[in-house]
């Protein structure tokens, strides 16, 4: 049986570096606030006239194929984590194909924001568990802070959020004992308004108009609050999910890499768990939440820091818009 095995890992971060205090600056707000309400110390935003959601995607991209000694004419197949794309169509995933010089394979954009690489690391293992691909860059890639607005009315999203982007590269094995062991998606639409962009989108069946710039229709909108008590109830759930679906044990997990949402949400998972410390990556002091990057980002670093050792089993599990939740079970 044909099973999917990551063999390269890379990540992208602008050299823009915000800290709490020079947001500070320019809103009301401190670093005291956001330390103790998220755990960010400081976030990357893109360099203007540098950065892209594709350009980032593309180097984490490099990296990562380096790493697994593949070339760009290796690749099969490729899935984009994004909801910040390039356009509004078309989507990224054709831009980092064409910027990395991949052949005319398929190239997917997956939305599912926070969940986004997971569901793109599913998608990308079942390709590869049917046979129909043998090589698969999978990619987080977000640019955010273009979107926010650096103002008092802006402040309870544009402290959370970062730039930056995570890829992976998958391929398939025979045999062997390290591979995807399962993933495990699920989505509840009923929240769909309490953490999202409203536009530019169709949904209140208007044309666009500039008075819409002025209410604030194309900035992002969160309920803190809901997301917050909805992201603890789904995260245990969906690793439970995972667990009992592969018959393993919470002690089984070596490391456990959380979607960085916000680190009272990690420590919550965290102590539920009984996770030590040292089995559990938490980077968003550095990078803030990155949406569907932050998880390869995470993965990355704590591989080059050699936290994953062959043989361990690592926990992926995410929670965001939609909402959506996601977990998966990896033998490394
Ligand atoms: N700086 C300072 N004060 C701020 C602020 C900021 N950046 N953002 C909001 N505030 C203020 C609010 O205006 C409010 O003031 P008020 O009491 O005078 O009305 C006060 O802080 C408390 O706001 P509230 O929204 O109740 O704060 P909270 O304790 O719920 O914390 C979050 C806000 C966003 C940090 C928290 O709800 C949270 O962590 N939610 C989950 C978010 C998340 O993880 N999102 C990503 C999902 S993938």
């Amino acid at each position: 049986m044909k099973r999917s095995r990551i063999t390269g890992l890379g990540f992208y971060v602008p050299d823009n570096v915000v800290t709490n205090d020079d947001l500070s600056k320019i809103m009301d707000t401190t670093n005291e606030w956001i330390i103790e309400r998220t755990g960010i110390k400081e976030r990357r935003f893109f360099v203007e006239g540098v950065d892209t959601v594709s350009s980032m995607g593309a180097a984490a991209a490099k990296i990562a194929l380096d790493r697994a000694g593949k070339k760009p004419e290796d690749v099969d197949m490729l899935v984009m984590a994004t909801l910040s794309p390039d356009y509004f169509f078309p989507g990224s995933g054709v831009l980092v194909q064409r910027e990395l010089g991949l052949r005319k394979i398929p190239c997917f954009d997956v939305r599912e924001q926070c969940s986004g690489f997971i569901y793109a690391l599913s998608l990308a293992d079942q390709y590869i568990k049917t046979g129909s691909v043998k090589t698969v860059l999978v990619i987080g890639s977000e640019v955010q802070s273009n979107v926010f607005e650096l103002s008092d009315r802006g402040r309870n999203m544009s402290v959370i959020f970062g730039d930056g982007a995570g890829a992976a590269v998958l391929e398939a094995q025979e045999g062997g004992d390290s591979y995807i062991l399962s993933t495990h998606l699920h989505a509840d639409g009923g929240h769909a308004e309490e953490l999202m962009l409203e536009h530019p989108g169709s949904k209140l069946k208007e044309r666009i108009s500039p008075d819409m710039f002025e209410k604030g229709m194309f900035l992002p909108h969160m309920n803190g609050k809901l997301v917050f008590v909805n992201a603890l109830k789904y995260f245990p759930e969906v690793i439970r999910e995972a667990l009992a679906y592969n018959h393993l044990k919470v002690s089984d997990i070596d490391l456990f890499v959380p979607h960085q949402a916000n680190v009272r949400i990690t420590h919550a998972v965290q102590k539920e768990f009984g996770f030590p410390d040292e089995k559990v990556v938490s980077n968003i002091h550095k990078y803030g939440n990155t949406t569907a990057a932050s998880i390869p980002i995470a993965l990355t670093e704590a591989w080059e820091e050699g936290r994953v050792k062959e043989g361990d089993l690592v926990c992926l599990a995410s929670f965001g818009s939609g909402f959506t939740w996601a977990s998966a079970l990896i033998r490394w």
